[in-house]
């Protein structure tokens, strides 16, 4: 079957493996793809945001179906353009990506319609969203930009002056350009962050396993934050029934929001999930797979990636789609970057790549083969290396030492991808330790005290 993926990341390379994994018969055309996809597909030069282009060229191809990665096609309407030829897509229709594309229109739905979120409000003026702030939120609070923003339009503000620099970034000087036309004031949540994705048919998803995303550039979460420097998955946070409750109070309310709204959703439903005190709550959605938590996730599934897609590609219904399965044990990715990234990064170095076992995929993101057949860095992001094993903490060791062996000029990564899981399991361990100490100690007392256990 012949399939046309659009995008050249390192979520589109783990796609494209978790497709040619799955069936190696899958004729698959990535455009503009990447040298890493281009072990697995044949590409094509057509741009992400060339929609008559990507049109054309899936018609003269006669794909069966088109898989959209980035956000940005399915905002500029490939999807409707698509439809109108009747070629089966998978993604979003431009309304259904609002739900990523305008946090605004998408906070105020979710107010309307009961789903747990912050309290926020929008704002197109900065004098009226500092107001807002200082009489309002106080700090600390979340500034956001509504649009599109590469993922960087999301400011933590732990200072009132820390806000107001964030709202004239966004309004007044146009940081992220359009996509700073409204900026939301949004209520600051505390807990842990959670990825959870879904494929969605516009009624009924069938969700994933959760991951966390590390958005920092640095260990110990600080620094700047990027597009995403690793995941791991599966989260021990993340239990069956978290994946039940964020189904029935977040999934299944917001998919019947946005029929409501005429805008039915198709296609892959990310939801950026804080777990509050008060359970979890949306800090954002998006309209498709996320980046880097899809080279963590795809390397676990077991079943199929094309069933469900094409089955939503095709309007049909999920609800004869068997559910996910997935291996046993756990996926670490670390993101190997350049140096300068995310401001200025540096680009055009050569890279030496080591050849890794199986238990290691390395998804490239910012390469480029020269026209001397070197493999250059293109981009900020340049890999992503997923280690699967049987424990996690094999994983994120086998990540770490696969990113450190990835040579070329100026690399950086982060050392400690998943160290919030690294902890539980070190606090478990701890536990069980003192449980089984204290049980000793409590056989040992009962032993000196109780003639009977004595001789008995
Ligand atoms: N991992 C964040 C994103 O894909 O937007």
């Amino acid at each position: 079957m012949k399939i046309l993926l659009v995008g050249g990341g390192g979520r589109e390379h783990a796609i494209a493996d978790a497709l040619t994994r799955e069936n190696v018969a899958v004729d698959l055309l990535a455009t503009p793809g990447n040298p890493g996809i281009a072990q697995l597909a044949r590409v094509a030069s057509v741009s992400a945001t060339n929609i008559p282009g990507l049109v054309e060229l899936a018609e003269r191809e006669q794909a069966k179906l088109v898989i959209v990665g980035p956000e940005a096609p399915l905002e500029a309407g490939l999807v409707d353009a698509l439809q109108q030829r009747n070629i089966p897509v998978f993604g979003p229709t431009m309304a259904a990506a609002k739900v990523e594309t305008s946090k605004a229109e998408t906070k105020s739905m979710m107010l309307n319609f009961g789903i747990p979120t912050a309290h926020a409000e929008t704002h197109r003026l900065a004098s009226t969203a500092r107001e807002a702030v200082t009489s309002r939120f106080g700090a600390p609070v979340v500034i956001k930009a509504s649009g599109l923003a590469a993922g960087k339009g999301v400011i933590v503000c732990h200072t009132i002056k820390e806000a107001f620099d964030a709202i004239d970034r966004i309004l007044d000087d146009r940081a992220f350009g359009d996509a700073g036309n409204e900026c939301l004031v949004e209520s600051f949540m505390t807990g842990e962050e959670l990825s959870l994705f879904a494929i969605a048919d516009g009624t009924d998803v069938l969700p994933m396993l959760g991951a966390q995303d590390h958005k920092r550039l640095l260990d110990g979460d600080d620094g700047p934050n990027t597009g995403g420097m690793g995941a791991y998955t599966p989260v021990s946070l993340c239990t069956p029934k978290l994946v039940d409750d964020v189904t029935e109070c977040i999934f299944l309310p917001t998919l019947h929001a946005m029929r409501k709204r005429g805008a039915p959703f198709s296609g892959l439903l990310y939801a950026g999930l804080m777990l509050t005190p008060e359970g979890p709550k949306v800090v954002e959605f998006n309209c498709r797979f996320g980046d880097p938590e899809t080279q963590a996730i795809l390397p676990m599934l077991t079943s199929s990636l094309l069933d469900p897609m094409m089955t939503v590609a095709r309007g049909a219904k999920l609800k004869h789609v068997a559910p996910f399965t997935w291996r046993d044990g756990a996926s670490v990715t670390t993101v190997v970057a350049s140096s300068g990234y995310p401001d200025a990064p540096k680009t055009g170095a050569g890279i030496e790549l080591p050849s890794f076992g199986d238990a290691i995929r390395v998804y490239h993101a910012g390469t480029t083969r020269a026209a001397d057949g070197v493999l250059r860095t293109s981009g900020g992001r340049v890999f992503a290396v997923t280690a699967v094993a049987p424990t996690f903490s094999a994983a994120q060791r086998a990540s770490r030492d696969a990113a450190a062996a990835i040579g070329f000029d100026g690399a950086i990564y982060r050392r400690d991808i998943g160290w919030r899981e690294a902890a539980r399991i070190e606090a478990a361990a701890l536990a069980m330790e003192s449980s089984a100490h204290n049980e000793n100690v409590g056989r040992n007392e009962t032993t000196r005290s109780d003639p009977d256990a004595r001789t008995s």
